[in-house]
């Protein structure tokens, strides 16, 4: 019976809004989940999305279904944005999916469809959340070791020594950009050394694009994406349009997968269209069709990119203020997006919480954009006095 559930353990990340939401203390500092916010510690939604939303309230003239695959136009309009020169490779195919977390399940349901056998290779650490997804479908998680805490480093030898011993069918599930929960991407040469092996081994590359448009810029974060389309025959891709877009809670992603035929991408793409109609029939229309109508407007498109300049301007400023404070945190400067993290204990992570109400997640990983410009000096101070332990 269901009285007989057993505990469940909640979303440590998203149960950080509900812990934070309840300190009554006034100066509290969430820097839990990655949620962008500008320098006075609001979320605004970009007025791009609200001009796109106007013009949606006056155009759309009916809410009846749309699909399988939601909005196909947006999901061509993504292709210059994520695909760059490949977008006209017709063995990629896309799909709109409630946001990257639905983007991925239904990736790792085409894989475990297509090879049950397969062991997915995730860095440590990684997103908590992909563990969890991968198990789901029914596929193995393998680890491999990724980013060295105490250092600020990428431990490159130990994850090209872990992919070079994983079976062919295998999936290596990588962060295009903006790594979560580290901040450390791996740089072109490395990005070159992966898809080395991956092709050599008969890998298939899972990339996972949250963030694209928060490090370096649109193109740049793309890098790795794109390396693998060219140098691999079956990449599978989730991208989502969640942040760079900041429309969280509309859930906005896509999926896009390549194989080495046209014929053998559309056969997928009717598989993942099955697994949608299982899961959730068809995504939400809102956010996406937002979405697509600023990037089939080159004016609000032009619109958008000034947005997400400033929103990547304003990460990457926190991020050297945070670097300059003290030596031990200068690695923070030299990574990306909205996560970095902090070499603490569990404990330590608690006492910050309790002495200070600041909510970071346990795992030391926190939002640098989490911080108000008037709370970076406060949290360094803390920060550095745990560290000094
Ligand atoms: C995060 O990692 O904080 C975000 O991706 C939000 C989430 O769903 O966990």
């Amino acid at each position: 019976p269901l009285a007989d559930l057993p505990e469940v353990e909640s979303d440590s990340l998203l149960q950080l809004i509900t812990l934070c939401a309840a300190d009554p203390r006034p100066e509290k500092i969430d820097v839990g989940v990655g949620v962008f916010r500008d320098g006075a510690g609001n979320t605004p939604i970009l007025k791009v999305i609200k001009r796109a939303e106007e013009i949606l309230r006056e155009t759309q003239e009916t809410k009846a279904y749309l699909g399988m695959q939601g909005d196909k136009r947006y999901a061509e309009l993504l292709r210059p944005i994520l695909l760059g020169p490949l977008a006209d490779d017709a063995r990629i195919a896309g799909l709109q999916t409630p946001g990257g977390c639905g983007a991925l399940r239904l990736g790792f349901e085409l894989l475990a469809l297509a090879i049950p056998s397969a062991r997915v290779h995730v860095g440590t650490p990684t997103w908590p959340n992909h563990p969890p997804i991968i198990r789901a479908v029914g596929l193995e998680v393998a680890e491999y070791p990724y980013y060295e805490r105490g250092q600020g480093s990428i431990r490159f030898d130990a994850m090209v020594d872990a992919l070079s011993a994983a079976n062919a069918g295998d999936v290596a599930l990588l962060h295009g950009c903006c790594h979560n929960p580290t901040g450390a991407d791996l740089d072109e040469d490395q990005w070159r050394e992966v898809a080395r092996i991956v092709a050599k081994r008969g890998l298939i590359p899972f990339v996972d694009i949250a963030y694209q448009g928060f490090g370096r810029g649109l193109d740049e974060d793309a890098f790795g994406v794109r390396l693998m389309l060219e140098t691999c025959d079956e990449v599978v891709i989730a991208q989502s349009c969640d942040k760079n877009f900041s429309v969280y809670r509309d859930r906005v992603g896509s999926l896009f997968v390549k194989t080495g035929s046209e014929s053998a991408t559309a056969l997928a793409m009717k598989h993942v269209s099955m697994r949608a109609r299982e899961m959730w029939s068809m995504p939400p229309d809102h956010g996406a069709a937002c979405v697509r109508i600023i990037l089939d407007d080159a004016a609000l498109k032009a619109d958008w990119l000034v947005e997400l300049t400033a929103m990547r301007d304003r990460i990457n400023a926190v991020r050297q203020r945070l670097a300059a404070a003290d030596p031990r945190l200068a690695f923070i400067g030299r990574q990306w997006g909205m996560f970095s993290m902090l070499p603490l204990s569990r404990e330590q992570v608690l006492k910050l919480r309790e002495d200070h109400a600041i909510y970071m997640a346990d795992s030391g990983r926190f939002n640098v954009v989490g911080l108000s410009d008037d709370q970076i000096d406060r949290f360094t101070a803390a920060v550095v006095e745990a560290l000094n332990g």
